[in-house]
This record gives C-alpha cells, sequence and structure tokens, in this order.
C-alpha cells in the first residue's frame, strides 16, 4: 500500500494514488493526489516548467514547487501551514526531510479523537522534517486505507530546541492540488445558520484567497468544516471532486489561494484567529486529523467514498450495522410542559405505534419550565418526575419502550445551584458583565474541576442502567474568550469527557445536537453515532438540508424526524407521508403527539415505521446518489440510495409546488446492474437496469403541492426470494 521508490514515496489507497518526493536539497514535495497511477520501476513525475525564476535560496524555486507543510517567509511566498514565534520573533522555517518511517495500522492522536483502522488494512507513512537553527521540527502522518480512497493526515509539531517556542498557525494539510488549475475550478462549501445548516455554496476560483471558517467556539451553524475543490464540469456523476474535511469541532479555517500560475493550494485546520500555543523544550502539539477524499466520480463518488469511509473508521462501530431504534422525541409535542402522566400517556400510543425508543427532551430538571434557568441543576424535578428519571424509565421500560433522556452538559445559567456554588466555573472575559446566550453561560471545560463535574453528573445519570440513549444538546455559540488557543483547549476537554463516558457505557447510543445542527462534524461522530440534522424539520426545508448534509457525512448520521403540521419553524402543511418519506432518509423517529393523531394517522405511522425498517439497511450501508438536486432550479428533487451489491435501490421523489400543465419528471437511476431486471414496488413492473439508467422511469408523484413518492428497486431473483 505504501511504496518506497527512489525518492518517491507512494501511497496506493483503493482507487487513488498519493505521491510525495524527497527533494534533492531536503524538501519534501507534494508530486500527486488523484486517480490510481500503476506502480512502475521508473517513476519520473516532473515539475511544471517555469520560464523564470523570482526566488531561488538553495537554487530552489520553492515557490513553484508544491511543499507537503510549507511556511511562509524563507523559501515559500504562499501562504503556508504552520507559523511560529521563536523569542518573540517570526521565525523564518526552512523544514527539511530527516527521516521517515512506514508502519501497518492507524496510530491515534493524543487527546483527540481520529480514524481507526477497525480492522482494515491500512499503512501509516510518519516523515519527520526539521528546522535545527529554530529547534522545530514537524512530523507529518499519512495513513492510507485499503478499502478507501480517503487518505486521513495530521501533523505533530514539536520543540526539538532549547528555546520556548509559540505556535501561531498549525493547519492539519497544506495540498497543492496538482491536477487542477484555479482558473478551470469551483470550491463548495456547506454554508448555512441555525434552522438553515449545510446548504451547498459553490463559487468558481479566482487569483486570490477563497476561505471558509469559524471563530464561535463550535464546527457551527454557519460555515461546517468540510470544502470541495472541483472541475468547473463536475456534477453529481460526472469529473473530479477533491474534498477535505476536519475531524475537529472547534474553531476550524478552510484557505484556497491561487496563484499567479494558476495553481491552487488548499490548508486547513484550526483557526488561527484567537490561536497560540507555547511550546516548552519537548513538548509537542498534535493537529487534528484532515480527511482527504478524491473521486473522479462527480460529487456522488465523492460523498459514497466518505460515507463509506465515515461509517467504518469514524463512527462507534457498535452502532455501525445495529439497528437504530426509531424514536419519539417529546420536544416538539411538549416542550417544557409536561408530568409524568402526559408523558405515558404517549409513550403508550407511541408503543402501540411501533415505535421503540421514549426520548425526553429539555426541562425535566431543576425548575426548569422555561430557558432562564436549572442548566447545571442535574437533578429531577420532582413535580414533573415524582418517581424520579430512573423511575420515569422503569415505567417506559416496562411499556416495552427504551428510555432516553437530553441533557446539555456544558452549559449553565447564571441563575442555577451551580453556578452560585462555583460562580467561577463558567467562560468569563471579567472586564465586562458575562454574555449570555439563550440565558446561559458556557462553562470552561478547561478547568478539571469542571470536566470532573460534567463526567460525575452523566455517570451517576447513566449508572441507573435504565438509559439506553442521550441526547447532548449545545445552545450557544463561544464569546469573552481571552487566551489565545482556549478553544481548542476546551475541545479537549470535551472530547475526554466524551471519550470516558462512552467507553464506560459502550450499549448507550448518544446523538449529538447544537441548537439543532452547529456541531455537526466527524469529530463529534467519533462518539455521537448520529447527530440532529437541524431545529428545522419542515419536509421541504429538509431536502435542502439533508442533500447538503449528505454531500460528506453519511445518512445514518443524520436524526430526521416526522413532526405535526402546520410546522412549528415555517408553519407549512405537507403530507403525512412526505413528511415520513424525507425523514426515512436519514436516521428516522418521530417528534409530535401520537396519542392526539386520528386512527388513519397511527396506522400510517405504523406502515411508516414497517417501511422505514425494510429500507433502512440500504439507508446505513448503501449508496446515496443525488438524481435532481433540491438545489438546482427546479420543483424537483430526486434521491436514491442503493445496496452495495446493487440489488436494491429506493428513489425518493418530492415535488415542491405543483403547475399545470407540468412536464412529466424522467429519472434517471444511478449505479444499477444494467444486465439485472428489476421490478418496481409500487407498481409491479418490470425494467432492466440499463433502462432504468439510460432512459430513466416517469415516477407517478400526485399533482399537488408537497407530494412524493417512494419507492423501490429490487432485482427479481431478490425480489421472489424476499
Ligand atoms: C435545541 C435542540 O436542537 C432541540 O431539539 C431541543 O432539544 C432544544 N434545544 C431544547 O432546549
Amino acid at each position: 500500500m505504501i511504496v518506497e521508490q527512489g525518492r518517491y514515496l507512494i501511497l496506493q489507497g483503493k482507487g487513488i494514488s498519493y505521491i510525495l518526493r524527497i527533494h534533492e536539497q531536503g524538501y519534501l514535495l507534494h508530486v500527486y493526489y488523484g486517480r490510481k497511477l500503476r506502480e512502475n520501476d521508473f517513476p519520473y513525475f516532473p515539475s511544471a516548467p517555469r520560464s523564470f525564476y523570482t526566488f531561488a535560496p538553495d537554487q530552489v524555486f520553492l515557490e513553484g514547487e508544491s511543499q507537503e507543510y510549507p511556511a511562509f517567509g524563507y523559501n515559500d511566498l504562499k501562504e503556508g501551514a504552520v507559523e511560529v514565534l521563536a523569542d518573540g520573533k517570526i521565525a523564518a522555517l526552512s523544514l527539511k526531510y530527516k527521516s521517515h518511517e512506514i508502519s501497518d495500522g492507524k496510530p491515534a492522536i493524543d487527546g483527540l479523537p481520529s480514524s481507526k483502522a477497525n480492522g482494515v488494512a491500512c499503512q501509516t507513512l510518519a516523515v519527520t522534517l526539521s528546522d535545527d537553527a529554530y529547534g522545530v521540527e514537524v512530523r507529518l502522518l499519512y495513513t492510507v486505507f485499503e478499502d478507501s480512497d480517503v487518505i486521513a493526515r495530521h501533523a505533530e509539531i514539536r520543540n526539538s530546541g532549547k528555546g520556548a517556542l509559540r505556535l501561531t498557525r498549525a493547519f492539519s494539510c497544506c495540498l497543492d492540488a496538482t491536477g487542477m488549475r484555479g482558473s478551470e475550478t469551483d470550491m463548495i462549501s456547506l454554508r448555512g445558520a441555525w434552522a438553515k445548516e449545510r446548504n451547498l455554496e459553490r463559487h468558481s476560483l479566482f487569483q486570490g484567497v477563497s476561505e471558509i471558517g469559524n471563530r464561535t467556539g463550535e464546527s457551527g451553524h454557519y460555515l461546517n468544516p468540510f470544502a470541495a475543490l472541483c472541475g468547473r464540469a463536475t456534477t453529481s456523476d460526472y469529473g473530479d471532486a477533491l474534498g477535505a474535511m476536519l475531524v475537529y469541532s472547534g474553531n476550524h479555517r478552510f484557505r484556497v489561494d491561487v496563484d499567479a500560475y494558476d495553481n491552487i493550494r488548499l490548508a486547513c485546520g484550526i483557526h488561527d484567529g484567537g490561536f497560540a500555543w507555547d511550546l516548552a523544550p519537548g513538548e509537542t502539539f498534535r493537529t487534528p486529523e484532515c480527511l482527504l477524499c478524491f473521486s473522479w466520480q462527480g460529487l456522488d463518488g465523492m460523498s459514497q467514498a466518505y460515507h463509506d469511509f465515515l461509517r467504518a473508521h469514524i463512527l462507534p462501530q457498535r452502532f455501525r450495522s445495529s439497528f437504530r431504534p426509531v424514536l419519539i422525541n417529546s420536544w416538539e409535542s411538549m416542550y417544557f410542559d409536561f408530568d409524568e402522566e402526559k408523558i405515558l400517556e404517549v409513550a403508550r400510543q407511541a408503543k402501540q405505534s411501533g415505535i421503540e425508543l421514549f426520548v425526553l427532551d429539555d426541562g425535566w430538571f431543576g425548575k426548569r419550565n422555561d430557558d432562564t434557568t436549572s442548566l447545571g441543576d442535574w437533578y429531577p424535578n420532582p413535580e414533573k418526575l415524582p418517581s424520579g428519571v430512573a423511575g420515569l424509565a422503569e415505567k417506559i421500560n416496562a411499556l416495552g419502550l427504551k428510555f432516553g433522556i437530553w441533557v446539555e452538559p456544558e452549559m449553565a445559567n447564571p441563575v442555577s445551584e451551580l453556578l452560585k456554588a462555583h460562580p467561577d466555573f463558567p467562560i468569563a472575559c471579567k472586564a465586562h458583565p458575562p454574555v449570555l446566550g439563550r440565558n446561559q453561560q458556557v462553562l470552561d471545560l478547561t478547568d478539571p474541576r469542571v470536566v470532573e463535574f460534567i463526567g460525575k453528573f452523566l455517570d451517576e445519570l447513566l449508572s441507573c442502567g435504565k438509559i439506553s440513549y442521550i441526547k447532548w444538546d449545545m445552545n450557544r455559540s463561544m464569546a469573552e474568550v481571552t487566551e489565545p488557543g482556549f478553544v481548542h483547549r476546551y475541545y479537549l476537554g470535551l472530547y475526554k469527557i466524551l471519550g470516558d463516558i462512552t467507553e464506560k457505557y459502550p450499549d448507550v447510543l448518544f446523538e449529538g445536537c447544537s441548537g439543532g445542527g452547529g456541531r455537526f462534524d466527524a469529530g463529534m461522530l467519533c462518539y455521537h453515532p448520529q447527530i440532529w440534522t437541524s431545529d428545522d424539520s419542515d419536509a421541504i426545508e429538509r431536502l435542502r438540508i439533508q442533500e447538503g448534509t449528505a454531500l460528506c457525512y453519511p445518512l445514518s448520521a443524520m436524526g430526521a424526524h416526522v413532526t405535526a403540521c402546520p410546522n412549528h419553524q415555517v408553519w407549512r402543511t405537507t403530507p403525512f407521508s412526505t413528511r415520513a418519506n424525507v425523514a426515512s432518509f436519514g436516521t428516522f423517529g418521530y417528534e409530535l403527539n401520537v396519542a392526539r393523531l386520528s386512527e388513519e394517522e397511527k396506522a400510517e405511522v405504523k406502515a411508516q415505521i414497517a417501511a422505514y425498517r425494510k429500507i433502512e439497511p440500504l439507508i446505513r450501508e448503501g449508496d446515496f446518489a443525488v438524481l435532481h438536486s433540491a438545489f438546482a432550479r427546479g420543483n424537483f428533487t430526486a434521491w436514491q440510495v442503493t445496496s452495495k451489491d446493487k440489488k436494491r435501490a429506493v428513489v425518493l421523489c418530492v415535488r415542491t409546488l405543483a403547475s399545470a400543465n407540468a412536464a412529466g419528471e424522467r429519472v434517471r437511476l444511478r449505479g444499477l446492474n444494467p444486465d439485472a431486471l428489476y421490478t418496481e414496488a409500487r407498481s409491479g413492473r418490470n425494467y432492466y437496469g440499463d433502462e432504468l439508467m439510460y432512459r430513466g422511469f416517469f415516477p407517478s408523484v400526485p399533482s399537488t403541492d408537497f407530494a412524493s413518492v417512494l419507492t423501490e428497486f429490487v432485482e427479481e431473483s431478490e425480489e421472489t426470494n424476499r
């Protein structure tokens, strides 16, 4: 998998090659990342010729070369990956190759979540670079996996000298996209805000800088820690796409530079605004992991490669192939207004409808009847839960349902008993009065006392043994951060809490949440196999939110609920079937009062759950494809998910607004076996795979607003065997 040939180090993945070169004068150069190249005995990858050299220490024009981990200011005048202050002055670093080693497997990154081998063959290349004059050593680690086109990268920066160093930038990755030209390339990012997370943004690159980032103390609602570069002509099923994703939940920055020669440099990592890290002699700083992905089969190819990778190497494996329980969450049906009887009434009805898990959301603790109070006071409100959490869980369990509960451990309200006893627990700048967000303050997770408090509260909650699920919420951004590097330290504290608690309670399913999808990232997915995708649960709005999220995150990671209408976010009324169909392309659940549904609707819930159970294996493990994008101009969205053996394909088609005399929508499937005969479940009609892919079919979506069809194509032999 990793081949050494002369001065070349060649990483060979499933369908990709990643090639580095050790330059004669010691620089570590990037040669290639793209579709797999054959191995041969005479590797020779010439650099692009230059007409004149403007800048040449060591007689090497590094501005025209691609360094794997460049530093700005000595022999490279493009933006670099690392910046160091030595004795308060900017170090003009010249990092040169010292050694390298290749080992089997995937090392963990101390203190940070990262991908794991999980039984898949993989190899890791570690290259050490050093600038002995400044006493800076950089270890670059690359892991290539037999089953994937993703390369996992990170850097470790060590103070190898005698004086103090201060890192002011320590990106995870820098990559010169050698196969792409700036003037012919687009950048794609996932932008949004609360209730409109991860919408696709695509724009053309230009000479200069395109960048995204977030400094709000979480990966954020605004700009997800992910970016892709793709050819101008790349579509969902055609062309090259190169993605970069951080396994990180804190402040992040993705910078894409196009230089005067049309070269593209992509660099990403912890946001360097407000970041600094002091390194005493001998100390090492480890960056978060970056997952690079290359596809020559369009954006769907990239999505599928990321989905496969995250499922196999990021998500907690215990939940990878097991059925996730169909849950009902209390939030939108009860908000803060509930008591035990009300809960049990919904739970009884939920059980009858086939729901498997009851989740009690916000409002069960302290005196919390609205969002002004009690975060931090994690004891049950006796008026609402007279038999406590364990007592309620027992009653729910007795009905034949699992029990889950909401927590927001990183926060406290100023009026809480917790903050009265520990006024120094929250983050505070002290110069000004506290900044509140949703009436609450963020606890200082860099303080070991706070880490201990949160760990203890969660342990006490879970130790009753009756809780199968935790919804872990986080409902405000960070402010008043005065120490450089604080946010990164905060995440080291959070990851420790998450690591400890999920290790102690491996069977408890954790769902992440941050005011909806404000912390939907691969870092959190290492602990939370699913994350609440958005507080906007309207089926039509969800088309964009879920399709955008699926650009790089697997469907099984997306919490998706059927909620009541008129919808609580946009007041739109959509058919019950469409709400369920859209939620089926995620981890399915309900968030409405089932006890108040009509008999007809109750029967529909049963049928929806049964239908979801049939397609769930595909949602969990299949290949997702965007047939008609929700982001395209038009009125029609179509998605497909196909089993790995190509024997089953589920297709969802949604019409947004009906229009008179509209043309029929032809839908062409992808990734089927052209020679196999498929039966469409709804109509019973037979089609060969080639016909479905090349000619297409016309789904019979009713001609009304927000109508949808969820249909399945099953290979003949499969159908008869089922
Ligand atoms: C924000 C979440 O996104 C909601 O689902 C709900 O849990 C509320 N917080 C509760 O305060």
